[in-house]
């Protein structure tokens, strides 16, 4: 969807970035419900292409291979769902090889130059609610309100686990943990658009907050911005 299609930069923007597990998603697409906004899941494209690599046999320190899948990733978004060209991967990317794989390949700048216009597309009118680690900082550096939203990681920990076994599958808390832990170090170290709360965002802290009180809070920060005179 909107692969095609010119963004406009008078569209409001509202950028929610934060580590893995940190809720974020469910929140954004919650904001983005409350608003009739559109929702950019941009997580889930650094995912395709890990996913896009394995399937291709593209190996995650070939940068200029990663790159080139990169920018004619076929992928599409609709309603729920995600496609990899003929094949439903809506289940297969939240994996955590997955996740691994997306965090690697997330570290090659070709790979985020090559998804820039991919994202800046999904800003349509009314509105878009992004969901990231840059969205604030490279993506849409203009968005109307930019929050950082974050938890403590053993309750980000507790949430994946909780997510993984709704599916029916398996994993133990503390690797879990361990996981989540090496992920934050190498997205927030890294060289390019590493995860970093920006001075112009507004720190979230969800760790005692449900779902719903953390839509609200934004939806409430969102409010304020667009009352300002
Ligand atoms: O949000 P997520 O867990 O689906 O993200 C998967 C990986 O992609 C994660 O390691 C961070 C990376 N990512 C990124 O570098 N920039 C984004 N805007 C979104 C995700």
């Amino acid at each position: 969807m909107f692969s095609n299609m010119q963004s406009d930069n008078n569209v409001p923007v509202i950028a929610i970035d934060g580590p893995s597990a940190s809720g974020k998603g469910t929140v954004a697409q919650g904001v983005a419900k409350a608003l009739g906004f559109h929702f950019l899941d941009s997580g889930a494209l650094y995912r395709l292409v890990a996913l896009g690599a394995e399937r291709r046999g593209i190996a995650l320190d070939d940068a200029a291979g990663l790159a080139e899948l990169a920018a004619g990733l076929p992928a599409r978004f609709e309603g729920e769902d995600i496609w990899l060209g003929d094949e439903r991967v809506t289940d297969a990317i939240r994996s955590e090889a997955c996740s691994a794989g997306a965090s690697r390949v997330a570290a090659v700048p070709q790979v985020r130059r090559a998804l820039l216009g991919r994202q800046r597309a999904f800003r349509q009118a009314p509105g878009l609610v992004a969901d990231g680690r840059d969205m604030g900082s490279v993506v849409f550096p203009d968005a109307l309100l930019k929050v950082f939203l974050t938890a403590s990681p053993e309750e980000r920990a507790r949430r994946r686990h909780k997510q993984l076994m709704d599916k029916g599958l398996y994993a133990t808390i503390s690797t879990l943990l361990q996981d989540i832990r090496a992920r934050d170090a190498r997205d927030s170290t890294r060289a390019v658009a590493p995860l970093q709360q920006g001075a112009d965002a507004i720190l979230l802290d969800t760790t005692q907050l449900t779902i719903d009180q953390a839509v609200e809070a934004v939806l409430k920060h969102y409010h304020a911005v667009c009352a300002r005179p």
